[in-house]
């Protein structure tokens, strides 16, 4: 995410029961690899170029599971309402909260969980370009026929002028505001309602993933396709900190009282280090010094939850999940036994993935055995 001056917020309706998949509870709370549908899609988001603020439209019984799930996600607090008995209610009762500050709004299905985050992007750039509304869309690739209530064929479509579109739709806040102060009607797509309130709206590129997950046909075909793509990637990372006594020893996203500290720009947390090493190498996202920058002052003194955060985020907008990592200390002090539990909990939280950790000594030689540095090693694992 960067901060591209543009402030974006994107409604993603959840809402719904889910009739036609039938899975026995709402669609966006179904699972698919693992994950539920509202996730995959809040991943997306949070994957943007474009920062953007999440506002999610849920079945009003589970609003709290909602809020949950969206702060594991985003690892923020996230604004849930509640949704309305049409698609149209729902999409209106999140726009009821969508702050007065934000320029482009995007409307989202979660049940179109595998659309990536650059149809997001894109969808937020056109807008920026045209000054009106957008929504994806694909070629129709069959022949369309208009039918009668009999079943009887009347016409083949010209489906060279058809689109099927998708989301997410995008437009400028307030006329999408005033679409929805006209509506009239209940459409099942938000561009039918600018369009009829006499708004441009163009049709972009859309993307073969942003599919709607509807039957569980559908389903599967969205299981086969994240269970195929699951390639697994590993990385490696390490990080040495010289000794300094002269300052607290942060290691392993834990203060040390009392223990000499290690020298660096940051807190000198070379496991936290090593682990963002590991995760950027996985990714092939290059490694620490070229994504933060050793000189940003942004990052002087900075804590290893700060990297790791941004490590994760960065790796997850890239399309990966972390599968689990391990890292090893490779050092005289501090003796890691008595905290570490505590420390792999840390730092499992943070990257919201297992996080194993091991520590040796190396029998009095080299700079670590002289107790001159420290040394950490990590692997990573990612899954996409
Ligand atoms: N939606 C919503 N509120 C509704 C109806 C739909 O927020 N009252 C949302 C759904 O959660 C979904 C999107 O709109 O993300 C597209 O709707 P659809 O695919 O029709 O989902 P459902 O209405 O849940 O499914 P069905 O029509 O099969 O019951
Ligand atoms: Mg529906």
């Amino acid at each position: 995410m960067e901060n591209t001056g543009t402030r974006v917020a994107v409604v993603v309706v959840a809402a719904g029961s889910g009739t036609r998949l039938g899975a026995g509870r709402p669609k966006a709370f179904v699972t698919l690899q693992g994950r539920t549908l509202l996730e995959h899609s809040l991943h997306a988001v949070r994957g943007m170029r474009h920062a953007a603020d999440p506002i999610v439209v849920a079945p009003a019984d589970l609003l709290q599971e909602a809020s949950e799930l969206s702060e594991r996600v985003t690892g923020r607090p996230v604004t849930v309402v509640a949704g309305g008995d049409s698609r149209q209610r729902s999409v209106a009762e999140g726009l009821a909260v969508v702050d007065p500050r934000i320029d482009v709004v995007l409307v989202h299905d979660a049940a179109r969980a595998l659309a990536p985050a650059s149809l997001f992007d894109a969808v937020v750039d056109a807008v920026l370009e045209r000054g009106y509304g957008v929504v994806p869309g694909l070629p129709v690739a069959d022949t369309v026929k208009r039918v009668g209530p009999d079943g009887a064929v009347h016409e083949t479509v010209d489906r060279s002028a058809l689109s099927a579109v998708q989301t997410p739709q995008a437009f400028p806040r307030e006329q999408l505001l005033t679409a929805y102060a006209l509506a009239k009607s209940d459409e099942t797509d938000d561009a039918g309602l600018v369009a009829a309130a006499g708004f441009r709206v163009d049709v972009v590129p859309g993307d073969a993933r942003a599919f709607k997950v509807t039957t569980p046909w559908d389903l599967q075909r969205a299981e086969d396709l994240l269970a195929g793509r699951t390639v697994p990637r590993i990385g490696t990372g390490s990080d040495t900190h010289a000794v300094d006594p002269g300052t607290e020893l942060w290691l392993a996203g834990l203060h040390w009282p009392g223990e000499p500290g290690l020298a660096g720009h940051s807190d000198g947390d070379a496991v936290a280090h090593a682990i963002v090493d590991a995760l950027l190498s996985a990714a092939g996202l290059g490694d620490i010094g070229g994504v933060f920058g050793t000189g940003d002052p942004r990052f002087s003194g900075a804590h290893g939850d700060v990297f790791l955060t941004e490590a994760r985020r960065r790796v997850e907008g890239a399309g990966f999940r972390i599968g689990n990592v391990a890292v090893q200390v490779i050092g005289n002090r501090p003796k890691l036994s008595a905290r570490r539990a505590e420390a792999e909990e840390r730092l499992s939280s943070i990257l919201g993935a297992p996080v194993s950790l091991g520590a040796t000594t190396t029998d009095g030689l080299g700079f670590t055995g002289r107790g001159e540095g420290v040394t950490a090693q990590a692997t990573a694992l990612l899954l996409s």
